[in-house]
């Protein structure tokens, strides 16, 4: 049997994308169909996304004070160029949107769990990160479309899409247990939470 792969060293984080990205995209097709991704949900997506990418940089901008008033959160950005990311950030929305959650999609969506998994960052600050953007993805929603049952069906779609880039990311947590990897972070949850809860 071969060992265990190494701990925070190149070729884990290689066979970790490797193996979360096939077993993603081998049944993309049943967990699209578990979302109710349907054809409907993706053209409301494709629409909703447009009005979602012309107001990206407030969006971006909101993301990153709500960070900022978490120590806890803001210290894994000191070593990186926000400004890069920032622009991937934008990037990975655009294809999670107007992709038509293709292959291409699904590689940046297991970047990012890897990046973040790398980085040892708790899901807890994932998703509620995630919770901030989303919060003002519904208001611009909801004040676009002022019609109850619209909004409600862009909502519905886009909540989809959300949920299904949350899952996919998280995937990546989930290989790397089973692959019992360590991330390799500087940064071991000194907030008394473990570091990835
Ligand atoms: C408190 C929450 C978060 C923190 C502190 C954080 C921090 C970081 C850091 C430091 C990187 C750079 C990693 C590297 O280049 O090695 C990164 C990359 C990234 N993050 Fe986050 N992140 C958070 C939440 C999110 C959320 C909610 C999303 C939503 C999708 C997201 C999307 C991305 C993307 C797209 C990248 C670039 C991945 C790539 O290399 O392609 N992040 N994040």
């Amino acid at each position: 049997m071969s060992p265990p792969p190494g701990v925070g060293n190149e070729k884990t984080y290689v066979e970790l994308t490797a193996l979360a990205t096939e077993g993603i995209i081998k049944r993309i097709d049943r967990r699209l169909a578990f979302y109710q991704i349907n054809d409907d949900a993706r053209s409301m997506i494709v629409e909703t996304g447009r009005i979602i990418d012309e107001n990206m940089p407030q969006i971006i901008a909101a993301f990153y004070r709500h960070v900022g008033t978490f120590p806890e959160a803001a210290r894994f950005l000191s070593s990186f160029d926000v400004a890069e990311i920032k622009l991937r950030q934008k990037e990975h929305w655009n294809r999670l949107m107007f992709s038509g959650f293709s292959e291409d999609y699904v590689h940046s969506a297991v970047r990012v769990g890897v990046a973040h998994y790398r980085i040892n960052l708790p899901l807890y600050l994932y998703i509620s990160g995630y919770n901030n953007f989303m919060g003002n993805v519904v208001d611009l929603i909801v004040n676009h479309y002022l019609g109850a049952l619209v909004s409600a069906q862009h909502l519905r779609s886009m909540i989809k899409a959300i949920s299904f880039d949350m899952d996919i990311a998280i995937s990546v947590y989930t290989v790397a247990d089973r692959l019992k990897l360590k991330p390799g972070g500087s940064h071991d949850g000194a907030d008394g939470n473990l570091p990835w809860h």
